[in-house]
This record gives C-alpha cells, sequence and structure tokens, in this order.
C-alpha cells in the first residue's frame, strides 16, 4: 500500500469482449462492478487508468465476417461503433476503449514473443518451442479447422452431428480425430489430417512451474479461485478426456488463414487470439497514455503501480496461468489482482452465455426509461467479492429499489428539503456539538448521523474489498436510523409550534439538521455506485464534489455542512420502477419483430459469388402466353432467351396477369435449371417473380420486369 498522501496508481481492466456481437447483460454487470470500485478509489483519491478494448481476432470472427460479406476490419469496426450506447447509458466510464487489432497490440504482442523467444541461455533458455501438429483441415476452404468447425459422427454412441470435441447425446469427450465419417461445418467437405508447425508456450518448464505455483497462492487471487488453480498444478485433462500431470504446453499460433497478429519470423503464422486477447490491456492503456503525451514504459515501470483485472469465471486460466506467466518471463510487470466473478442468470433462468445472451436486454432496458442507476444498485446490492453467480430477479429488483433506494435513501431528502425551505429559510442550522461526542443512542437528535460516522470505515472498506451487497447493507442501516429518527422528533409536529415555541423550533432545526448531514452521508457512500443520482443531490446540496475524505474521523458535523450554508433548489430526485416496466422488459420479443422479416422469411444464407453466378440469369421475351386447362395458378409461357428456339414455361401467375397482358413483354428467366416433368408438360425454365413466404397474405404476385433496352438472351451479372 502507498505511503500516505501518496495517491495510489491504480491500472484497471475488464474482460475484452469479443468483437462478434453486442454487448450482453453479462458484459454490464463486470463493467458496473469494475466501474463502481474505480468511482469508489477515485473519491479516496486514487488515480486510476481504466480501461476497455474489443477482442477481435481469431476463427470465429473472421468467419462472420467472411458471412457478413465485410472484411474483419470493417466487421469488428461495425461491432465497435455499437459500443457506447451501453457504456454511456449504464454510466460507465472508461478512460479508454480501444481494440487488439491496433497498432500497439500488434507491436506490444509481437515484442512480448520476441522477448519470451530469446530468454538467453543462462536464464534458463528460450519458453518458446516449435513442433508439428496433425490437424484436421478443409480441403475445400483451404483452412485448418478449429475443433468447433467439424461435427460428425460419435465414437460411443454413434450419434449423428456431433461436435469434434464431445457429444451432446451420451456427453463422451474425444478427440476430432475420433469422430466417424467427420465434416467441416464450413463447407461440408470431409477434413483431411495434415500436418503443420506450431508454435508452444512451454507453460510446463520447471521455470513457469515454479513461478506460478507461488504467484498463484500469494494472495493476488479471491481463496475460492486460488484454490481451484492449485488443481491444475496436479492433473489436467485433455482433449480425449485423458488426464496428464500438470501444466502442458500451450499452443499459440494458427496457421493462415487467420485474422491476428503474424508471428515474427514465421511468415503464415499467426498467434491464437488469447495469446494478444490480454496484450490488448497493455495496448489499450498505451494509447491512452500517448494521447495524454504521458510515457507507457514510465507508468509501467513505477514500482508502485498496482495492475488489476476483472474478469469473469470462464476465463481464470488464462488470466492466471498464461497471462502472468507470459509478464513476466518476457520481464514485465504482472497481475496485483484478478478479480473473478461469477454469472449473472435472469429470474433464474439460464445462465448469460457468451453467444446469446438471453434474458435481459440492456438496450431495451434503457428504451423503456428504466433508470440506469435502479440496475446499478441491484446488481452493488447483489455483488459481493466472492465468485459466485449472482441472479436478476425481477420481483426483487423491484422491491430492493423502490425499498431500499427510494423509500429509504431517497425518501430522507425528500421529507427533510420541504421543511428547510419553509421554516429554516433552506439554510444549515448549527448542530448542537455536545450531542456529537461518540455514538449517541437512538433518541437523541444525532443519532443517525452518528450511525453514519460510525458505519463509514466498514463501507469504506466493504467497497475496496468489492463485498458492495454488504457495503450498500451498511449504508441502509444507516439509512434506516435517520428515518427513524425523523420519525421519532415528528419534525410535521414541531413545526406546527416552530414559531411560537422557542425549543421546538430548536428541535426542528436540530433534527433537520441531522437528517440532511446524514443524507450527505448517505450521498457520499452511494456515490460509486449511483454517479448520476449523487450528481443531482450534490446540486441540492451545493457542495464540492463529495470525495471519502469529506468524513475523515472525528467527523465535525458543523464542518461536513457548515452551519448557515444554503442548500440549492430541491427537486424530485428519481422517480419508482413500476411493475409494468419490467412486464415490458421480459415481454417475449413481438409479433412486431416477426412483421420485420422482410417478404416474411429471413434473408438466406450468405453465398460466394461462385454460387451466384452457377445460376444463369437471362432476359427472355414472352412470345407467347395462355391459360392452362385444368389449373387455376399456371400460365404457359413460351420464352425466347435469344437460343433461336422457344422454351416452355409454366408460372404460378394466373392470379394475378391476363395472358394477353404479358404477350410481347421481357422478363428475367433462369435458363439453366434442369427441364422439370410437370402434369401439364415439360418446364423448361423458371420465371423470375416477387412473392412473400405465406401466400395466404395478398401480398401478390410480381413478374420481374428489365429496364427498357434490354434484349432477349442478355445475361444477368
Ligand atoms: O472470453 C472472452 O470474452 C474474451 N474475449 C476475453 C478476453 S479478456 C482479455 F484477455 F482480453
Ligand atoms: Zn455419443
Amino acid at each position: 500500500m502507498s505511503a500516505p498522501n501518496v495517491p495510489r496508481q491504480l491500472f484497471v481492466t475488464t474482460a475484452l469482449p469479443y468483437a462478434n456481437g453486442n454487448f450482453h447483460i453479462g458484459h454490464i454487470m463486470e463493467y458496473i462492478q469494475a466501474d463502481i470500485w474505480v468511482r469508489f478509489q477515485r473519491m479516496q483519491g486514487s488515480q486510476v487508468n481504466f480501461v476497455g478494448a474489443d477482442d477481435t481476432h481469431g476463427a470465429p470472427i473472421m468467419i462472420a465476417a467472411e458471412k457478413a460479406g465485410k472484411t474483419p476490419q470493417q466487421f469488428v469496426a461495425d461491432i465497435a461503433a455499437g459500443r457506447k450506447p451501453y457504456l454511456d447509458g449504464f454510466h460507465i466510464q472508461f478512460d479508454n476503449w480501444h481494440s487488439t487489432d491496433a497498432p500497439e497490440n500488434h507491436e506490444l504482442a509481437r515484442q512480448i514473443y520476441r522477448d519470451l523467444r530469446d530468454i538467453s541461455a543462462e536464464k534458463g533458455g528460450s519458453l518458446i518451442e516449435v513442433r508439428a501438429v496433425e490437424q484436421f483441415f478443409d480441403p475445400q476452404k483451404n483452412m485448418f479447422l478449429p475443433d468447433r468447425y467439424i461435427k460428425g459422427e460419435c465414437p460411443k454412441c454413434h450419434a449423428k452431428d456431433q461436435y469434434g470435441d464431445n457429444c451432446e447425446v451420451c456427453g463422451s469427450v474425444y478427440a476430432p480425430t475420433d469422430l466417424i465419417n467427420p465434416f467441416s461445418t464450413l463447407s461440408g467437405a470431409k477434413p483431411e489430417l495434415k500436418s503443420s508447425e506450431h508454435f508452444f508456450f512451454k507453460l510446463s518448464d520447471p521455470r513457469c512451474v515454479e513461478f506460478l505455483q507461488k504467484w498463484t497462492q500469494d494472495g493476488k487471487l479471491q481463496p475460492e479461485v486460488a484454490n481451484k488453480v492449485k488443481e491444475w498444478f496436479s492433473v489436467r485433462t485433455n482433449p480425449d478426456g485423458t488426464t496428464s500431470e500438470g501444466l502442458g504446453d500451450w499452443d499459440i499460433s494458427r496457421d493462415a488463414p487467420y485474422f491476428g497478429i503474424e508471428i515474427p519470423d514465421a511468415p503464415g503464422k499467426y498467434f491464437y487470439v488469447w495469446l494478444d486477447a490480454p496484450v490488448g490491456y497493455l495496448a489499450s492503456l498505451k494509447n491512452l497514455l500517448d494521447q495524454r503525451g504521458e510515457d507507457y514504459n514510465a507508468y509501467m515501470a513505477n514500482p508502485q503501480l498496482e495492475q488489476i483485472h476483472f474478469i469473469g469465471k470462464d476465463i481464470v486460466t488464462f488470466h492466471t496461468l498464461f497471462w502472468p506467466a507470459m509478464l513476466h518471463f518476457s520481464g514485465r510487470k504482472t497481475p496485483n489482482q484478478v478479480n473473478v466473478h461469477g454469472f449473472l442468470t435472469v429470474n433464474n433462468g439460464e445462465k448469460m452465455s457468451k453467444s446469446r445472451g438471453t434474458g435481459l436486454d440492456p438496450l431495451k432496458y434503457l428504451s423503456l426509461g428504466m433508470n440506469p442507476e435502479w440496475l446499478r444498485y441491484y446488481l452493488a446490492a447483489k455483488l459481493s467479492a466472492r465468485n459466485e453467480d449472482i441472479d436478476f430477479n425481477a420481483d426483487d429488483f423491484l422491491a430492493r429499489v423502490n425499498s431500499d433506494l427510494i423509500g429509504k435513501f431517497v425518501n430522507i431528502a425528500s421529507r427533510t428539503a420541504p421543511f428547510f425551505t419553509k421554516y429554516l429559510n433552506n439554510r444549515m442550522p448549527e448542530i448542537e456539538m455536545t450531542l456529537f461526542q461518540g455514538v449517541a443512542p437512538i433518541t437523541a437528535n444525532t443519532a443517525g448521523f452518528a450511525v453514519a460516522v460510525q458505519n463509514s470505515v466498514s463501507i469504506r472498506d466493504a467497497f475496496e474489498s468489492r463485498e458492495y451487497s454488504k457495503a450498500l447493507r451498511l449504508v441502509m442501516e444507516v439509512a434506516d436510523a435517520l428515518n427513524k429518527e425523523f420519525d421519532g422528533f415528528k419534525p410535521w409536529v414541531l413545526a406546527k409550534t416552530a414559531d411560537t415555541d422557542p425549543i421546538a423550533k430548536k428541535n426542528l432545526e436540530q433534527i433537520c439538521a441531522s437528517s440532511m448531514a446524514g443524507f450527505k452521508a448517505l450521498a457520499l457512500f452511494l456515490k460509486p455506485v449511483l454517479p448520476e443520482l449523487i450528481s443531482e443531490a450534490e446540486k441540492y446540496l451545493n457542495c464540492e464534489p463529495l470525495k471519502w475524505s469529506d468524513l475523515t474521523l472525528p467527523i465535525d458535523p458543523n464542518r461536513f455542512i457548515p452551519p448557515g450554508h444554503k442548500f440549492g433548489e430541491f427537486k424530485s430526485l428519481m422517480q419508482r420502477v413500476i411493475p409494468e416496466q419490467l412486464d415490458a422488459l421480459f415481454a417475449p420479443p413481438a409479433v412486431v419483430e416477426e412483421k420485420l422479416i422482410p417478404g416474411g422469411e429471413p434473408i438466406a444464407e450468405t453465398i460466394s459469388i461462385d454460387d451466384f453466378t452457377k445460376i444463369d440469369l437471362r432476359i427472355a421475351q414472352i412470345v407467347n402466353c395462355e391459360p392452362v386447362e385444368g389449373s387455376v395458378k399456371l400460365l404457359r409461357l413460351t420464352l425466347d432467351v435469344g437460343e433461336g428456339r422457344m422454351r416452355n414455361v409454366f408460372s404460378g401467375i394466373a392470379s394475378m396477369y391476363q395472358p394477353e397482358d404479358l404477350i410481347g413483354k421481357l422478363t428475367v428467366m433462369v435458363a439453366n435449371l434442369a427441364p422439370r416433368k410437370m402434369k401439364f408438360g415439360v418446364s423448361e425454365g423458371m420465371v423470375l417473380a416477387a412473392s412473400h413466404a405465406d401466400d395466404k397474405t395478398d401480398a401478390g404476385i410480381y413478374v420481374l420486369h428489365p429496364w427498357p433496352g434490354a434484349k432477349p438472351g442478355l445475361r444477368i451479372h
């Protein structure tokens, strides 16, 4: 810990989200957890750099970009452009938001790798090793296949269509090479086993093992996390389900094509996304410091600097083994704390999975006009320092926000402020000092404020150790004491005789003073959680931005709000949650969205230009058109596509067109469709027409018609 008066230097991060989707409520929870801690630290005088970034690399993003018809760079830029409404909306105040594809990250990742590769012989030699690895290769896509893109028949129970690493039917675990009739989910092709050189980080090296055994057990991790990590030093599970002793080496390379960072001196080889992802923390920090004209190396070299990561429980290995080892053996500073949180479930529902954050859509929450600070408060009231799951429960949310936040905290100001304006000239009276000695009994007129003083250290400690739920419990204890005291004094009764009875006037002054001093203390305690609300409270209190040192012991209440201090104009601070808002939040995505599906069916899967060119579309002239006897739907068309012969085509457009209206017109046909034998004859192609997927709608059917000038036989490109 820093010496007195030297502010703590903190570098704080949250896990970098994959840039292949929008934030879900799980991300927002983590950011709120970290944001509260950062705001608390700033109120303590600490100097904090709080950064995030998009985690942009890897095969899934590359493939998603291809499907979307974008370059990976454009794809991740589009995702990044959507981040702001979430962060601003929930008052999550990162100092910088960057990208793992930024130049800083390329440089830093490559330098860290070089430092690990080039460790001198005296220091035990290189920690990077190259080995041949046999892996499935998709001959059509011309790429090695990550396990998740291989499917086949389970070797145990013979269930079809199972993933490359485990069977969802019988639960057995195996290697992708064990699958029967494997196929690539990207192309459908049969994958081939192919050997390729891979780069490994030698985590099994005794230097790494010795370092990590110490590093993971010396207080940087929560006890339950440290215990779990301990197990990995004795056994580990292999991809085929067998177990091995101790830490395994880590495969850090992937072959082209890959969206990632090229490995120095190894053309066609890229860092596996998890190698460069955490380096993104440093890259975002460096980018921030560069913008401010500060020196990154000097900042990182400060021995007082504390590096703190907030992460979820699913990415502990990366942050407690690979990341500290990479940093340490490349001669860099290692993290001081890795704070792990559990998952968030919604209404006792499913885990907020990474790929589909179901349940509570953060932007929908905001669009319904729900106050972001309700959510911040509610999540804080559930969060502890332990790695445990928490549940968002709609009823509980309503009760906590309405009864604690509004009914207890906001209530103190809303019931006290009118007495100030009406009877006290909106100014703070002097508080009787004698009543502030020690903790007064609840009957004394300073008791509420005294509880604030008494709890202030525990509240601070609880925030410091991320025990937010405990902090808020202690804060509500203070609010309870203040409300009880207010009720006990019955200022509304005192006010009736305050003009004529000096004792009543004195008591009215004292209860109002105690209540408002207590409200100010509560505002201070709640500021990390409720930045906007407290900024409004500060305006009313007409005070400087609240900071923790405003409440240093021993507290002089007449310094906390000096006698004679004038308050601002009181405005309602916060609305209550109404049950209908929660109903709307959890209402299933309505019919409205279904209606938005164009033409009644979603856009089909992306195809390549090669797929498109397989279809030979030609301008055709309708030289004749007649009804089909025995069919109400069909018309028989005689088409000229400039081949020197006529084609016979049946088309289901009789409900829309009179045959004579079509004769002589141009249209578009699929000219290379295999001829189809129908009840009324052979159809030698297909005329293009637009219609709704649901033919029960009265959307109609419309034959395509080219602009004037087109000639029969021209191809559509
Ligand atoms: O699990 C994930 O969502 C990763 N994108 C987290 C990366 S954290 C850090 F290493 F960048
Ligand atoms: Zn099986």
